[in-house]
């Protein structure tokens, strides 16, 4: 079975088996069947470098329910299967506000915690309630609360302590009702929202999917993972040195010892920029994310990652960390 559109990198690599559910007895069903799977959701953020020989259990579950309203704000739980973007713009669609800055986001509900999906000032955890995971080996669910789930940029225990071992089933979310505390702060929002006087959720979530699509090519046109990398934190006296030598360095403060710059600013600089190596490459208009131009095989996406890292250590002593699951 190829799983090339199953993947927004659109990688030609061949499951075993797969098998797509949508409830969660079938989900307990196929746990119980298999002794290892591969779990798939929207796809969106992994690099499949070769074939998998397990089971791969596409996560189709699906619905929205609106729970606890009051006078201010509502609580939606949304099953893991759903679409991001479509669920966002349903959101905005009933007049409820906080999740209109993470328009058009590739992938689905169910692993936006995982790595807490970030965009324009703004994260999902601010959002997120409580969400529910099944136990892959004992079948019982457990909720985590938003504690529970120990957030971090693109982080959170998902990628930690309970790695591989929860199947998010459902996200519970809190959004406004009225008093929308929207965030335009960032810089290109403001742009595209300038002759707007009180921009609602909806003029929000257009200037975001006019930014995006400026700058991030369509994965339906061109494969890919959105940021390959994660905007790395070093310590400022790396950060001065750098600056002497390149004072247009962008930065955003993190602590009193450590600011984060823009991995993208950094590959750039190295020369990296909508180079092409073969059928795979580094977009044009944004450095963070690297491309498939039709026929790239993950392993050819993954050397491009590994030689950019490389120049980068030696350029500018920063490791880059990779942001997306490379299987
Ligand atoms: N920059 C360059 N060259 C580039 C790309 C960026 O010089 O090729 C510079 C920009 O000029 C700007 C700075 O880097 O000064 C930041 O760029 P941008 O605003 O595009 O954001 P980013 O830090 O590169 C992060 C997220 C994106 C998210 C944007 C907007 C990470 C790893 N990435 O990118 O997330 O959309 O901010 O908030 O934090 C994703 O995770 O898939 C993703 C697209």
């Amino acid at each position: 079975f190829s799983l090339q559109k199953h993947n927004t990198f659109g990688i030609d690599v061949k499951a075993k088996k797969f098998i797509s559910v949508k409830t969660l007895q079938e989900l307990k069903d196929v746990l119980q069947e298999n002794k290892s799977v591969f779990l798939l959701g929207g796809g969106s953020n992994m690099l499949l470098t070769k074939n998998i020989d397990k089971t791969v259990v596409h996560i189709d579950l699906s619905g929205v329910i609106v729970n606890n309203q009051d006078e201010n704000t509502v609580e939606v739980t949304a099953a893991a299967g759903e679409n991001w973007h479509e669920f966002v713009l349903w959101c905005i669609d009933q007049g409820f506000g906080g999740l209109e800055n993470l328009s058009l986001i590739p992938g689905n509900v169910g692993t936006c915690p995982i790595q807490n999906i970030g965009a324009y000032g703004f994260e999902v955890k601010d959002t997120i309630v409580s969400l529910e995971a099944l136990n892959k080996k004992t079948l019982k669910i457990k909720t985590f609360t938003n504690a529970d789930c120990k957030f971090g940029y693109r982080n959170s225990i998902f990628k930690n302590e309970v790695k591989d071992r929860y199947i998010i089933i459902n996200v519970t979310f809190k959004l406004t009702t009225k008093d929308h505390q929207t965030n335009t702060s960032y810089g290109a929002i403001q742009e595209e929202l300038k002759s707007i006087k009180n921009p609602s959720l909806k003029d929000i979530s257009n200037a975001v999917i006019a930014i995006r699509n400026s700058k991030l090519p369509n994965p339906k046109e061109i494969g890919n993972s959105g940021s390959f990398f994660k905007n790395p934190v070093i310590d400022i006296s790396l950060y001065q040195k750098l600056k002497e030598q390149y004072p247009e360095i962008p930065s955003y403060p993190v602590s009193e010892t450590q600011v984060k710059v823009p991995a993208g600013w950094l590959i750039e600089k190295a020369g990296f920029k909508g180079k092409r190596f073969g059928e795979a490459g580094v977009h044009s208009k944004q450095a963070l994310v690297l491309v498939n131009y039709g026929n790239a095989t993950g392993k050819e996406v993954y050397e491009i990652a590994k030689k950019i890292q490389r120049k980068i250590k030696t350029e500018f002593e920063i490791p880059l960390e990779i942001e997306v699951n490379v299987f």
